[in-house]
């Protein structure tokens, strides 16, 4: 017979082979750190100007970083910072190196959702992120899977609970049951909603007093936050459950979404949210806070299935959420929840594998022009990146087969031209803020 304790013990020693794993795919302080990147890169697959235009304009101006020269001097290396800093200053042929970014307009949230575990939802949400931190563009992850794969990978472990989604989520409980309490005993005519008393173990874990930035984590990317995620996703999903009991009018589903309409205008561009592959609260939050929902599949029927079936009970559960809509103090959020754009992606797809493409093709037919045009394709460089907690940006292309490398990274980034230019479609959408 085994019970939970079996588990725990199964667990520890699970747990010292991780941290064994992490001694040895991080460097020596257990800090990942961000590469820097060659003038090749920075030139033809960052900027995406010509090399040698690139190398003359940094020769004229030795006021510009100079990025650091290698062993047998032929490339430079430029830290990100350096490159932002390049991006800034210089202009090619009359155009600006800056990315799109409407004035005046919060940053574009995009939720990375299916319910099917193994759908490359995590491998997906960090490619983009570090696609478009290389493209220029500030952005912020938030991690909503307890399993903390993106986290993880963003160098990112050790989190205390009270940082995750679940502290925002409490935290936005406190803050929402006072504003109805407040409303209530300000109501003259005695017909508002019942005062509501919130549990000592709940208030009294300090939650309160945490600000915004609090629950914000730098990454070895400098233009990368995360607001990172824990191994705890039971608790996570009890507790969340027991919160909407205390206070039934809590549009708990609404709590992400508060907290990012918290944060300045400007401070970032892009907020991708990387989902738990599961409908919970966590997910629902993620989906309820997103301007546009990327729905990744693999190439297979039983992923065709499970994917069928996600937009179905997500469908459900975004019409429950409608109830709520008598009860939101009017004009703070508009129900049904309605998104600027909804997408599928297939993921490790393979050019040459018959179903592959006959799946391709069933999911164009079915989901017509909602299906993106650039799949992202199966590689063994991430793959080996898996073990490695990187992302095919992070990975030094002299570390791997040049063509492996060049080929996963076209992939990625085809991908992610496609992601980008709806997210820019999607931002005109949004109104801006007064
Ligand atoms: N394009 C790809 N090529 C090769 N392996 C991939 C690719 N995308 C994902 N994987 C692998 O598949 C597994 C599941 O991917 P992951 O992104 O963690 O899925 P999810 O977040 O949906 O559970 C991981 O081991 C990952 O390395
Ligand atoms: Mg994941």
């Amino acid at each position: 017979m085994f019970t939970h304790q079996d588990l725990a013990r199964l667990q520890a020693q699970s747990l010292k082979m991780q941290g064994w794993i992490r001694q040895q795919t991080y460097s020596p302080e257990l800090e990942k750190t961000l590469r820097r990147f060659s003038s090749w890169e920075v030139a033809e697959l960052i900027f995406r100007v010509n090399q040698s235009t690139l190398r003359g304009r940094l020769a004229a101006d030795p006021s510009l970083p100079q990025g650091q020269v290698e062993e047998d001097g032929r490339q430079r290396w430029y830290a990100l910072e350096e490159i932002n800093e390049l991006r800034r200053r210089l202009r090619v042929n009359r155009r600006s190196l800056m990315p799109v970014r409407p004035r005046g307009k919060r940053a574009i949230r995009a939720a990375i959702a299916n319910f099917k575990g193994g759908a490359g939802k995590s491998t997906v949400a960090l490619h983009f992120a570090h696609a478009a931190a290389l493209d220029g563009y500030r952005v912020l992850c938030i991690d909503f899977d307890p399993q903390a794969t993106l986290s993880h990978s963003m160098g990112l472990s050790d989190v205390a609970e009270e940082f995750t989604v679940w502290g925002i989520m409490a935290r936005d409980l406190i803050a929402e049951t006072a504003r109805m309490n407040a409303a209530a005993s300000g109501a003259e005519s005695g017909t508002a909603l019942p005062r509501r008393r919130l549990p000592e173990a709940i208030t009294a874990m300090g939650l309160g007093d945490l600000r915004n930035a609090d629950f914000i984590k730098p990454t070895c990317w400098p233009t990368i936050d995360l607001i990172p995620s824990c191994a705890n996703a039971a608790f996570v999903e009890f507790a969340s459950a027991q919160y909407r009991h205390l206070n039934p009018e809590w549009s708990f589903f609404a709590a992400v979404s508060r907290f990012l309409d918290g944060l300045a205008d400007d401070a970032y561009d892009l907020i991708v949210f990387d989902c738990p592959p599961a409908i919970g609260y966590q997910s629902m939050n993620a989906v309820f806070a997103a301007d546009v929902l990327y729905i990744p599949s693999g190439p297979g029927y039983w992923e065709y299935d499970s994917t069928t079936s996600f937009i179905g009970q997500l469908s459900e559960a975004l019409e429950d959420l409608s109830r709520f809509s008598g009860i939101v103090p009017a004009g703070t959020m508009t129900l049904p929840k309605a998104f600027c754009d909804i997408r599928f992606l297939l993921t490790r797809f393979e050019p040459a594998n018959e179903l592959h493409r006959a799946m391709q093709q069933a999911f164009g037919k079915v989901f017509g022009d909602r299906m993106t045009t650039h799949p992202i394709e199966m590689t063994r460089a991430v793959e080996q990146s898996g073990r490695f907690l990187s992302s095919i940006y992070e990975i030094d292309y002299r570390d791997m087969t040049r063509e492996t490398w060049r080929r996963a990274r076209a992939s990625f980034d085809g991908a992610y031209g496609e992601f980008r230019d709806n997210l820019v479609a999607a931002w005109d959408q949004l109104e801006a803020r007064a």
